[in-house]
This record gives C-alpha cells, structure tokens and sequence, in this order.
C-alpha cells in the first residue's frame, strides 16, 4: 500500500506490560500476557494490525485492556459511550502501558461482536444529540436493532466511522457474509487512506489478507509477526476448501 499515514506516527505504537500482574490472577496464565512478558512489549508498526490465534489464547482480552486503556468503554463503543451490563471485562488496562504517537485521533470505536447487541440498545437509549437531532442519525438513522446483524454493523461502519481514527474490531466477521466481508475490507482500506488505525481480532482467513496488514499470530508459546499464508487459520481453511468430501471423510471416519 502505497499511503503516506504509514510512515507516520500511529495512535497507537506499542503496548507492554507495566505493572506486575499479581500471581493469583488467571491474566498471569493467559499465553498472549506471558509471551508479551518474553518479548519486553509489542510495537505496532502499520495502519492494520491483525491478531490471529487458537482460541481461548487472549486475544480478546489483549484488545479491550488496549480498548479500555485508549478510554474506551469495555462493552463496545466510542470513548463517549459509558453503559454497563454486566462487569465481565478483565482489569489488564491496570496493567500495561499504551505508547501513543504525537497524533491525537479524532475518531474512534471499540466494537465486540459478542457486546454489539448491547451497543445497539445504548445508542437507541441516548439522548439527542448536537443540534438535538437523534444521534441514531449518525448510525444511518434506523435503529441497529431493527436490522439484521450484519446490516447493522454495516450501518455502523458506513455512517459512524469518520477516519482520522483508531478502530479496535474483534471478530468483525461474525456478522458478515464473505461478500459483506470484503465489503468491509474495502471501508478499512477507505479509512486507513484517511489516517486511520485498524487493530483487529479475527478468525477470518478473507480478513487477514488485507494487504500490508501485520498479522501477529499468538500461540501458547510465542507471539510473532507471521505471513497470513503461514497462519493455521488458512492453512486449514485453504486446505478444507481445495477437497471439502476428502476433510470431512477424514474428520468423520
Ligand atoms: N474471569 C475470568 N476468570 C478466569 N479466566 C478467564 C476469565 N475471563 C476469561 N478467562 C479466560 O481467559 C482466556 C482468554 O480469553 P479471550 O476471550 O481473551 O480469548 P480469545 O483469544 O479472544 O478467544 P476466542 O478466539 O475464542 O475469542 C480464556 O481461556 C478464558 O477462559
Ligand atoms: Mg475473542
């Protein structure tokens, strides 16, 4: 990608470990906490940084104590949304340190796909907005509930994301079709020409072919800067794909 945000400073630049993590609490055991320990903090170094791996590994995890340390709400949101439905989030945000670039965003979003549906309700909750006008406006203007999953994060991303931002995505995926998927590439590629930054969790072998993306793949024992083609994820899927009778006699024999 031939963009000149990239050699600029990121909102985000790295993100390490600060604090002592104390032994009885399970963030300790959790392999993405010990290997960020290993390599002494994780740089980010382009627009799109993808965080693949076995499940269960800390993705999550790492992107919401980076989320809720960047001031975003834990649930999902902007820096401005504050509600609460259940105290489920980790407290790693006491734990580590995010460098920021001399950039100040102008924009930005933490979106779970497991958490969407209680964004959803806080943006038909609030009140209106500058001018008094309904803030729904600023999401397309038809209640995210009253759409599928997929058109409502369509929606969100289509008329909320305004670029000169910082965009946390974890598994966008689940709510898209592979036609809506790549859709969604061509609005990242849209917004990181306008100086944005994509940190995203993802399963999605489509997602992490975006080009130039750094894929950093988290395993028990390590975390590292991968070719998406190494990955497991598209080893499989790929592998899956090319005879689909033969893996699934496999599988079930
Ligand atoms: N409150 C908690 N107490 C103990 N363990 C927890 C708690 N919350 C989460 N965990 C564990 O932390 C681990 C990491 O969870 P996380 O959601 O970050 O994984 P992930 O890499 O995002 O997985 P997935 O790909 O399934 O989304 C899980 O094994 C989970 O069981
Ligand atoms: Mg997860």
């Amino acid at each position: 990608m031939d963009n000149e945000w990239q050699n600029r400073d990121l909102y985000v630049n790295k993100i390490f470990l600060s604090k002592e993590i104390p032994s009885g609490n399970y963030l300790k055991r959790l392999p993405v906490i010990s290997n960020l320990k290993k390599i002494g903090g994780l740089e980010l170094t382009k627009p799109v940084t993808i965080f693949v791996g076995e499940n269960g590994v800390g993705k999550s995890t790492l992107i919401e104590g980076l989320a809720v340390a960047m001031g975003f709400n834990a649930e999902g949101g902007s820096v401005n949304f504050s509600f609460s439905t259940k105290e489920s989030h980790s407290n790693l945000h006491e734990y580590i340190t995010v460098s920021r670039g001399w950039r100040k965003q102008k924009d930005g979003f933490f979106l779970r796909a497991e958490s969407f549906y209680n964004v959803a309700s806080n943006i038909d909750d609030l009140d209106n907005g500058p001018g008094g006008l309904p803030i729904i406006l600023s999401y397309g203007g038809l209640s995210l509930h009253e759409q599928s999953h997929g058109e409502s994060f369509m929606a969100l991303v289509e008329n909320r994301f305004f670029g000169n931002g910082l965009y946390i995505l974890d598994e966008p995926e689940a709510a898209l079709s592979p036609m809506r998927l790549m859709e969604l590439i061509c609005y990242i590629k849209k917004l990181v020409d306008n100086n944005s930054q994509f940190i995203i969790s993802t399963h999605s072998p489509i997602l992490m072919t975006f080009p130039d993306a750094e894929v950093i793949e988290i395993t028990q024992e390590e975390i590292k800067s991968v070719d998406y083609k190494e990955t497991e994820h598209f080893l499989i899927t790929k592998r899956f794909m090319d005879s689909p009778e033969q893996m699934i006699k496999n599988l079930l024999d």
